[in-house]
C-alpha cells in the first residue's frame, strides 16, 4: 500500500499532485510520503508485537537525513553498514545506542567512530574483524556488545546478486563453526556477545528461505547457552520483499512474517531485532521524470527520459522492473502501445524497460518510476556529469526539498588542478 494515488486525473504524492513539484523543481528527481514510511515502519512493529523488539531500518536503502529523522522520531533503530552511515544516523539525532553496525569489511576507523559514538552492537563477521575490534575497543577503555553473523548456508531465492546466506557468499561465519567462534569471542576482552545475526539476502519473496534460516539460528541459540553463551538477542537480519509491479506479485506480508518469527524463535526468550530497508523505503518513493523525445526506430519505439541509468541503476544492474506510468491518468480504456524506455546515457544498458507498454505518452509529458524509495537515489551517481537529482518529502499536502540539486560548479569544484599541471 501506498500513497501515490491518482486524483482529478493526475498522480499525487499524498495530497500534493506530482506535476506541482516538478514545476518547482524541475525533473527528474525522487519523492517520498512521509506517511507510507510511517506506516511501514508501524507494519513491522505490529507485527513483531508482543516480542520485545526493535526495528533497525537498513540505511542503505535510502539514508536521506530527513527519511533517517522521520524514522528515528519514530523510534527505529538504525543498521548501518559504514561510517557515514553511522554518521548519518548520529546527524539525525538516533543515539548509538538504537544502532547496530553490519557489513563484512568494517575498518578501524569505522570500528574506532562507533566505539566512541556508542553502539548498540557490532554485527561480527569474521575472526579478525572480531580480533580487531577487541583490541581497538580495549585500548579505548570499552566493552562492545557483539553478535556473530552466521551463514546458514539458505538459498533466498533471489536474484544472485543480492542474495547472501550461501556458503559460497562472503558473508558471515559457517554455521558449522559458530560454537568454535563464539568460544573464541569469550575468550577476548573488549568485547561482549550478546546474540546471533543472520541476513540472508534482499528482496525474498517467500517465507521459507527465512523459515529455514531462523530455524537453524533458534538451534544455534539453544546449543550456544548450552555452551553458557548468553545469547539474548537475535539479529534476523532484512530482506522482505515487495511487490514491484501491481500484478502478478504477491510476497508476504509482514504479519505473515511476524508470525514466522515468533514461531521460529519466539520461545527463546530473546529481544528480536530486524533490519528491514526495502519494504520500509522502497514503496514510499517514486522517480518522476519528463519524456525527452519519443523517437521511432527500426522495429520499435524509444522513449527517451530525462532519468537515466546513473539516477536509477536498477533495471541496468539487476535487471530489475519497476512499474512506469504516466502522471496524468490515461482515460480508462486508452489503448497502451510499446516503446523501449530509455535514458540520455551513452550506453545500450542505459534501458529501464524494453517494448513495455503504456499508454501512449508524448514529449514533455511526466512518468513516473514506481517503488523507486529503496535502493534508488543512494545508488545514484554522476556519470556522465550529470547532477545527482533531488530528493522530496512529502507530508499531506506539504512537500520540502530534502537534498538539492547539485550546481555544475559544485561538482566541477570538488576536483582540483595540480599544481604542476
Ligand atoms: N541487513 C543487511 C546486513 C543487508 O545486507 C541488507 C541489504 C539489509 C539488511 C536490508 O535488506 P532489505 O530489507 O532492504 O532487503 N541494491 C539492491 C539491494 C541490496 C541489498 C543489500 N543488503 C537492490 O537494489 O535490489
Amino acid at each position: 500500500m501506498d500513497h501515490f494515488l491518482y486524483r482529478n486525473g493526475l498522480l499525487h504524492a499524498e495530497d500534493v499532485p506530482l506535476p506541482e513539484i516538478a514545476a518547482e523543481v524541475g525533473t527528474p528527481f525522487y519523492v517520498y510520503s512521509a506517511a507510507t514510511l510511517t506506516r511501514h515502519y508501524s507494519l513491522f512493529k505490529e507485527a513483531l508485537a508482543p516480542l520485545p523488539n526493535l526495528v533497525c531500518y537498513a540505511m542503505k536503502a535510502n539514508s536521506n537525513q530527513a527519511v533517517v529523522r522521520l524514522l528515528g522520531d519514530l523510534g527505529a533503530g538504525m543498521d548501518v553498514v559504514s561510517g557515514g552511515e553511522y554518521a548519518r544516523a548520529k546527524a539525525a539525532g538516533v543515539p548509538g545506542d538504537r544502532i547496530v553496525f553490519s557489513g563484512v569489511g568494517k575498518t578501524r576507523a569505522e570500528m574506532e567512530q562507533a566505539i566512541a559514538g556508542g553502539i548498540r552492537q557490532v554485527n561480527i563477521e569474521s575472526e579478525p574483524e572480531m580480533s580487531l575490534l577487541s583490541q581497538l575497543a580495549s585500548a579505548m577503555g570499552a566493552t562492545v556488545p557483539v553478535t556473530i553473523r552466521i551463514n546458514p548456508d539458505v538459498d533466498a531465492r533471489t536474484h544472485e546478486k543480492i542474495a547472501t546466506g550461501r556458503a559460497e557468499n562472503k558473508f558471515g561465519i559457517p554455521i558449522s563453526r559458530a560454537s568454535e567462534v563464539y568460544r573464541m569471542a569469550a575468550d577476548l576482552p573488549g568485547i561482549e556477545v550478546v546474540g546471533i545475526d543472520v541476513h540472508i539476502g534482499s528482496q525474498l519473496t517467500e517465507l521459507e528461505p527465512f523459515e529455514a534460516a531462523y530455524l537453524k539460528v533458534a538451534e544455534l541459540t539453544r546449543q550456544l547457552r548450552a555452551d553458557g553463551h548468553d545469547i539474548r538477542r537475535l539479529d534476523l537480519g532484512g530482506g522482505l520483499g515487495i511487490p514491484y509491479t501491481r500484478t502478478n506479485e504477491a510476497p508476504p506480508l509482514p504479519l505473515d512474517y511476524g508470525d514466522l518469527v515468533r514461531r521460529t524463535v519466539g520461545d527463546l526468550g530473546v529481544e528480536v531485532e530486524i533490519e528491514p530497508g526495502r519494504l520500509i523505503a522502497g514503496n514510499a518513493g517514486l522517480l518522476v521524470a519528463s519524456v525527452l523525445y519519443v523517437k521511432s526506430g527500426e522495429g520499435r519505439d524509444f522513449l527517451i527520459l530525462d532519468a537515466a541509468m546513473n539516477d536509477l541503476i536498477r533495471p541496468a544492474m539487476y535487471g530489475a522492473w519497476h512499474d512506469i506510468v504516466p502522471v496524468a491518468e490515461p482515460t480508462p480504456g486508452t489503448e497502451t502501445a510499446a516503446y523501449d524506455i530509455v535514458g540520455p546515457v551513452c550506453e545500450s544498458g542505459d534501458t529501464f524497460a524494453k517494448q513495455r507498454a503504456v499508454p501512449p505518452v508524448a514529449a514533455g509529458d511526466l512518468v513516473a518510476f514506481r517503488s523507486a524509495g529503496a535502493y534508488g537515489a543512494v545508488m545514484a551517481s554522476e556519470y556522465n556529469t550529470r547532477p545527482l537529482i533531488p530528493e522530496v518529502m512529502v507530508r499531506d499536502d506539504q512537500f520540502a526539498v530534502i537534498r538539492r540539486r547539485p550546481t555544475f560548479e559544485e561538482i566541477i569544484n570538488r576536483d582540483t588542478i595540480p599544481s604542476w599541471l
